[in-house]
């Protein structure tokens, strides 16, 4: 995997910084490439994500309640099922202080990942040194080249980004792009049960959705906020971190279908041959006109 200009997908040149199709020059910040368009590096949408990483803060706590780490067995199993190898390339989308990044590197040894904040980046890169090809940049307009990576990973995620629609599309026709024939994108997110067709119906508009999989967490998380008020002592850490409390809710909760989970993810194909996608005529049109 190489990285590649976010704006022409070309070359980067001499340090590796410059586009070479359109000469856009990037920057460099403690080491990570920060291939983000410079307007939009300048803007406060940029400036406040990238804040809440630096002097060492935490925005969210991802690995130890009981919910997140079956989301990321969730994720690590549906990956390996999809991987036909280790040599096979994941990309993985919004990666933050890397948690997810790391497990994906017992999976494979051609792993690449990207956030918005540099100032994440930096830390995943502390965490996990030359084994991930990391940069910061945005979803919408990924560093990779064309048809590169079997597996891509958007996790909490297109609609947590509070993307405006036309951002939304463009950051899965980015996935899309990334993504060799017959490769998987995994969009997973975070959402009251009412909300999930503002993850399924973009996935819908793009990809050919394989399954959806819901983990069935809700009544963990309605029991969890009964029980908030003790935040901090040792019973609620115990109930918040056992997976066999969440494993018992899970049963009861998944007979609820959709409706008994929280987080659910979009496991989408990229067509293995492009007319197997229903190209608009109007498209085709277009390319006969040149
Ligand atoms: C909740 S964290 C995701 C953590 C990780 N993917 C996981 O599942 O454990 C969301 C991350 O998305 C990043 N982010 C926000 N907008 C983004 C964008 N447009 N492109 C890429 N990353 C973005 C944030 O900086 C943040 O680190
Ligand atoms: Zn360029």
């Amino acid at each position: 995997m190489t990285l590649v200009s976010p704006c022409c997908r070309a070359a980067l040149t001499g340090d590796g910084l410059k586009c070479s199709a359109c000469g856009t020059a990037y920057v460099a910040q403690d080491g990570i490439p920060v291939l983000i368009d410079p307007k939009f590096r300048a803007s406060p949408l940029f400036e406040e994500n990238d804040r809440r990483y630096r002097d060492g803060k935490v925005p969210w706590t991802y690995d130890r309640t009981a919910p997140e780490v079956q989301k990321y067995e969730m994720l690590i199993d549906a990956v390996s099922a999809a991987l036909p190898s280790r040599a096979a390339a994941i990309g993985d989308v919004g990666c933050s202080l890397g948690v997810l990044t790391e497990k994906l590197c017992e999976l494979s040894d051609d792993v690449a990942a990207v956030d918005l904040s540099p100032s994440a980046v930096a830390r995943v890169k502390q965490r996990l040194g030359a084994k991930a090809l990391l940069a910061a940049a945005s979803a919408t307009a990924l560093p990779w080249p064309d048809a590169s990576l079997d597996v891509v990973l958007m996790s909490d995620g297109l609609v947590s980004w509070k993307l405006d629609e036309a951002m939304k599309l463009a950051a899965l026709g980015e996935a899309k792009r990334v993504l060799k024939p017959g490769g998987r994108a995994l969009f997973m997110d975070y959402l009251t049960p009412r909300r999930h067709h503002e993850l399924l119906d973009p996935v819908r508009a793009v990809f050919s959705v394989e399954r959806v999989v819901y983990l069935g967490d809700r009544l963990w998380y309605v029991t969890e906020s009964a029980l908030r008020a003790f935040k901090g002592t040792a019973p609620y850490d115990f109930f918040a971190e056992s997976l066999k409390w969440a494993s018992a809710m899970k049963a009861v909760s998944s007979l609820a279908g959709p409706a008994g989970s929280k987080h659910l993810c979009a496991v989408a194909k990229k067509p293995l041959r492009v007319e197997q996608e229903h190209t608009p005529r109007s498209v085709l049109d277009g390319d006969a006109a040149h």
